[in-house]
């Protein structure tokens, strides 16, 4: 891996063993970008690539000199007034009503290692030589303000980081507009656009649309990331594949409002920008402001999309999250939400973990409706202590005694809300987001504190403090069930108004950052009716997410095939259910809800308590099976082979590092007639080795299974598998394979 700066043609060259990236100091003085992709031997400059040329109608810069025009040039973080007609990564007003800006390059910095981001989440590095940073400092002399642009590659992964800081030192008042996290000019748009689309009970569904001229883009502006739009988007060939094939894959570490697009120009330039959502955001800066981005994560992959995939995977599992329990064993849960609803007592709680302990769990998790008057939806949020009428002999007492059962004990908790109903809404009308005099929207019931105003923060942090050290607590379900709407900051003045939905996702990660530092053993899942916020940037305070409120396995498979897109297993939060499903009525085997479940931070959400003994003895069996492969298949590398969205069949591989083991999941939704023969190509398994395969009796090499493929045909084409034999539809099969 290196950076290197060529100082004859002012390149700068980012590569490691498979990308490059490749960055000029234009004529001009702003950045130009020549390149992108698959790694290219180093040269002293690549300025043939910039192809400067005459064009009618177009802008120039100098006078006498008509091929220099920035409205053809490839950039890097272009701003408007130089010629540009596209969207800007940078737009500033200023004090006389001017929007034009020229960053101009002053100096540049290259050192080991990544700098951290201020209240911000980012990837890191533990050795300083798992990675370079470039620091790229441009100035604008006219409003005094400078601009540093960072970048980060790996040496192990096709992935560059980026992310920008503002520095203000004029006098008069500058508002910044529009500040992106990255902005890359690639050379053509012969691409599928592919975003993770969605809403509640349906996250994160692979969607794609070939890029066309003018605007794409996918955005939130619901104070979250949302469960409707991703903050990810890639770019991949006509005829890339899971397996094979040119991906660009696009993430913003952010958890708030967001834009993601792709804007064609018609010379057929694609411009691709991540970033802050600049609607709802204006960021007045004064005389020593600073404004830093959030972290845009670029991945480049010749290996399709599973390449692109398992870079996001291993940068976001081992180098985004942190903490305790990054790479310790998830414990394996039992929540009582859909056991229960709010609808529990003490009594019933015990139970519940007693039946659990039995079975080899190892978490209880207690949900909704243990605090304040808490019986419905419509009471109690902001008060976080124990509902004494529900749980007479006390919290703590129940949390202890489910302790003694040995399992650990977690709670469910959201903080960032109140309901009108509570104590503290009673005592701080005015926290909430509201302008006075107009309807205030509820969504649940419930009203969004107002989490940018420290004293807010201090004061929910305070009770959460407060409760975690009375309690003997090892993991926390932090859930946010309403998305943002009406927002407007009481007591604050204009300027401010336009900074709040930023200052409050900075505020939500400052809350998270407090409680992890004072209690850094607890395991905190981020959770938003589901899957609303599950984004890069909660998995730096939560190593793991509710992926969706639906827990049905048919629609899981989905939700989880395109959450593996860009999100380790290990952050997959998928639990077994009742059958029939509570959010769609279906009907399944256990066998096949634990089979899709085991494929993330595997756990339980249902009433034991009416299960049959046969039941029961499953769950014992799956709890066994699950302790025994978690570390494979959160550690592993993960394949996705066949896609959900296109047919009645998914299936999916997890592979050991060392390609000793793998685990292979084929899934068939509805019971086919006499089909033709059907074989499963695998992947990343290691040609020369021998493997067994559980339930045929004979075995293959890893050559054999990736090219020729592992038989999977069913009985009604003759097949000789008996367990398999059985079923109807709604089917799932584990293969595991073990070198020999
Ligand atoms: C959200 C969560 C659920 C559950 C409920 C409790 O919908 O996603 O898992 O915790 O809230 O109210």
């Amino acid at each position: 891996m290196s950076i290197c700066y060529h100082e004859g043609s002012r390149e700068f060259h980012l590569s490691n063993r498979d990308i490059s990236y490749i960055i000029t100091v234009l004529k001009n003085g702003q950045l130009g970008q020549l390149y992108f992709g698959k790694k290219l031997h180093d040269r002293e400059s690549f300025a043939h690539l910039l192809e400067l040329r005459h064009r009618p109608m177009a802008v120039c810069t100098y006078e006498g000199d008509s091929t220099f025009s920035m409205e053809h040039i490839k950039q890097e973080y272009p701003s408007y007034g130089a010629g540009d007609m596209r969207y800007p990564a940078v737009e500033i007003l200023q004090e006389n009503g001017s929007r034009i800006t020229d960053f101009v390059y002053q100096t540049h910095r290259i050192y080991d290692g990544k700098p951290a981001l201020a209240g911000l989440p980012a990837t890191y590095t533990e050795d300083s030589k798992e990675a370079q940073t470039l620091e790229i400092e441009l100035k604008d002399e006219l409003i005094h303000t400078t601009l540093i642009l960072y970048y980060t590659i790996f040496e192990e992964l096709p992935a560059i980081t980026r992310s920008a800081k503002v520095i203000y030192h004029g006098t008069e008042k500058i508002v910044l507009e529009r500040a992106m996290s990255c902005s890359v000019d690639l050379p053509d748009h012969d691409y599928q656009m592919i975003e993770l689309t969605g809403a509640w009970g349906r996250e994160r569904a692979v969607t794609e649309r070939k890029l066309q001229y003018g605007i794409q883009g996918i955005y939130s502006m619901r104070g979250c990331s949302s469960s409707n739009f991703n903050p990810f988007l890639a770019l991949r060939r006509e005829n890339t594949t899971e397996a094979c094939g040119e991906v660009y894959g696009f993430s913003l570490v952010y958890s708030g409002n967001f834009l993601a697009q792709a804007e064609v120009d018609t010379y057929d330039v694609t411009r691709v920008t991540l970033g802050i959502h600049p609607d709802r955001f204006s960021w007045e800066m004064k005389n020593g402001d600073e404004f830093q981005t959030p972290e845009a994560v670029m991945v480049y992959s010749n290996r399709g999309l599973n390449g692109m995939s398992q870079a996001f995977h291993s940068l976001y599992r081992a180098r985004l999250a942190r903490g305790y329990w990054r790479d310790r064993p998830r414990p394996i849960l039992i929540n009582n939400w859909e056991a229960t609803y709010f609808d529990f007592n003490e009594q019933k709680i015990y139970e519940l973990a007693e039946k659990a302990a039995g079975l080899g769990i190892e978490l209880f998790v207690l949900d909704d409706g243990w605090f304040g008057k808490r019986n419905d939806d419509t009471s109690s949020l902001g008060d976080w202590y124990p509902n004494e009428e529900k749980l007479k002999g006390g919290l703590r007492l129940l949390a202890e005694r489910i302790n003694g059962l040995g399992l650990k004990f977690g709670m469910w908790i959201e903080p960032e809300m109140v309901n009108k109903d509570s104590d503290l809404y009673r005592k701080h009308p005015d926290w909430v987001f509201a302008e006075v005099g107009r309807n205030m929207c509820h969504s649940r019931n419930q009203y969004v504190l107002d989490f940018s105003k420290k004293e807010v923060r201090d004061y929910i942090y305070d009770m959460l403090e407060r409760l975690f050290l009375d309690l003997p607590i090892s993991y926390i379900k932090w859930d946010m069930n309403r998305t943002l709407s009406d927002i407007f900051s009481n007591g604050n003045d204009r300027e401010y108004q336009g900074k709040t939905y930023h200052k409050y996702i900075l505020g939500v990660y400052e809350l998270y950052e407090r409680l992890i530092q004072k209690f850094p053993d607890i395991l905190f899942e981020s959770c938003a009716s589901g899957g609303a916020r599950f984004d890069p940037g909660m998995l730096y305070y939560a190593p793991q997410a509710w992926t969706s409120d639906n827990t049905d396995a048919v629609q899981r498979l989905k939700i989880q095939y395109g959450t593996s897109m860009v999100y380790p297993i290990s952050s997959i939060g998928s639990h077994v259910s009742a059958s029939p499903n509570h959010q769609t009525g279906r009907e399944t085997s256990m066998e096949m809800r634990a089979d899709v479940a085991y494929f993330g931070t595997f756990g339980y959400e249902l009433d034991l308590m009416e299960l049959t003994e046969e039941d029961l003895e499953k769950i014992r069996e799956q709890v066994v099976f699950m302790k025994e492969h978690r570390s494979l298949i959160h550690h592993g590398t993960f394949y996705r082979l066949k896609s959900p969205f296109e047919g009645n069949e998914t299936a999916w591989m997890v592979v050991a590092k060392d390609r000793r083991e793998a685990l292979v999941a084929y899934y068939r939704i509805l019971q086919p007639t006499n089909t033709g023969f059907c074989r499963l190509k695998l992947e990343g398994l290691d040609e020369e080795v021998m493997y067994q395969i559980e339930d045929l009796d004979y075995d293959c090499y890893g050559d054999e299974l990736m090219q020729s493929g592992l038989i999977l045909s069913d009985t009604a084409s003759g097949v000789r598998n008996s367990k398999w034999k059985e079923k109807g539809d709604f089917q799932a099969r584990l293969i595991k394979l073990t070198a020999i």
